[in-house]
């Protein structure tokens, strides 16, 4: 387990998973502090986990290893408050802040970083993070990093930050295009006669089932799929109409759009161009 020290500044979702994750893999409460401006957030964090808890970040950032889980538009003042803060024992730093890229934030705290975006379901301990380290973070401290955000299910590294806005449209923005899925396939369920409540039991064990065999095997989904659509059956009669009403370009277009967002929230947010 960690032996470093470790804060996070802001001790909201994100924050109070990872501390969960963490304290359930065995890192003492002690040797975590929140701060966090509301006083009831404070209260329940020490109360739920035992953790050290402040109103302050300036006393939060002696820690050695930071985590700013801060919303977005509050990072760069939070950021530029911690800098003189850092300066001289130069902790580990990470961001789970969406849209916020690492030079930015480098420019505003003066050290380099570890950006991640992280997903919904990480609150529920089972995310996928896609991780970006600035090239003067050591490897050590890359490592550190991916076994912090491990405490809430897995991770992905890229090399290149742009490649972060494809995380946030594949990964981050994913968990809502699998809900419409199994909206949709509710929806179509009662148009079918099923009662709402069946089709909704259906549409979502069906989703965890398929999730499931495709987490736990080593095939690729495209080999799951052949392997339950018999030739002349019922699915391959589902599929073909996916194929023939064009779902394929449907999904890159989407991703292509939640990508492209990203990208202009990142040059607003953070107030540079590129
Ligand atoms: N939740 C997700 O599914 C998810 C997924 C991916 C990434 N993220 C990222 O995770 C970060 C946190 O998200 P969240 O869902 O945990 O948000 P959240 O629940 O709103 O938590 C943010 C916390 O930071 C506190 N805060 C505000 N200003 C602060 C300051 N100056 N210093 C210290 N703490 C301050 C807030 O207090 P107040 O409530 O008093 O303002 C709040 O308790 C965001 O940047 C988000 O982009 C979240």
């Amino acid at each position: 387990m960690l032996t470093q020290t470790l804060a996070f500044i802001g001790g909201g979702n994100m924050a109070r998973s990872l501390i969960g994750g963490l304290i359930a893999q065995g890192l003492p409460a002690t040797q975590i502090t929140v701060s966090d401006p509301m006083e009831s957030q404070r209260a329940h964090l020490q109360r739920d986990y035992g953790v050290h808890v402040t109103a302050n970040n300036e006393t939060a950032c002696a820690a050695q290893i930071i985590v700013l889980a801060v919303k977005p538009q509050e990072l760069r003042q939070v950021a530029e408050q911690l800098r003189r803060h850092i300066a001289s024992h130069r902790p580990l730093i990470i961001s789970v802040a969406a849209g916020i890229r690492a030079s930015d934030l480098h420019h505003w705290l003066g050290l380099p970083v570890v950006r991640t975006m992280p997903n919904r379901p990480a609150l529920n301990s089972c995310g996928v993070t896609g991780m970006y380290a600035s090239p003067e973070v050591p490897t050590a401290q890359r490592e550190l990093a991916e076994r912090i955000m491990n405490a809430v299910g897995t991770s992905v590294w890229v090399e290149q930050e742009t490649l972060i806005d494809a995380v946030t449209a594949v990964s981050g923005s994913g968990p809502a295009y699998f809900f419409l899925l199994m909206e949709l396939l509710e929806a179509a369920g009662v148009a079918q006669g099923l009662p709402e409540a069946t089709a909704r039991k259906l549409a979502i064990e069906t989703a965890y089932g398929a999730g499931m065999m495709a987490h736990h095997g080593s095939d690729a989904p495209a080999t799951l799929r052949a392997q339950v659509t018999s030739k002349g059956g019922t699915t391959a009669a589902a599929l073909a109409i996916f194929e023939a009403q064009g779902l394929k370009n449907t999904v890159f277009a989407a991703v292509q759009a939640a990508a492209d967002r990203s990208a202009e929230l990142a040059v607003l947010l953070g107030g540079n161009k590129g």
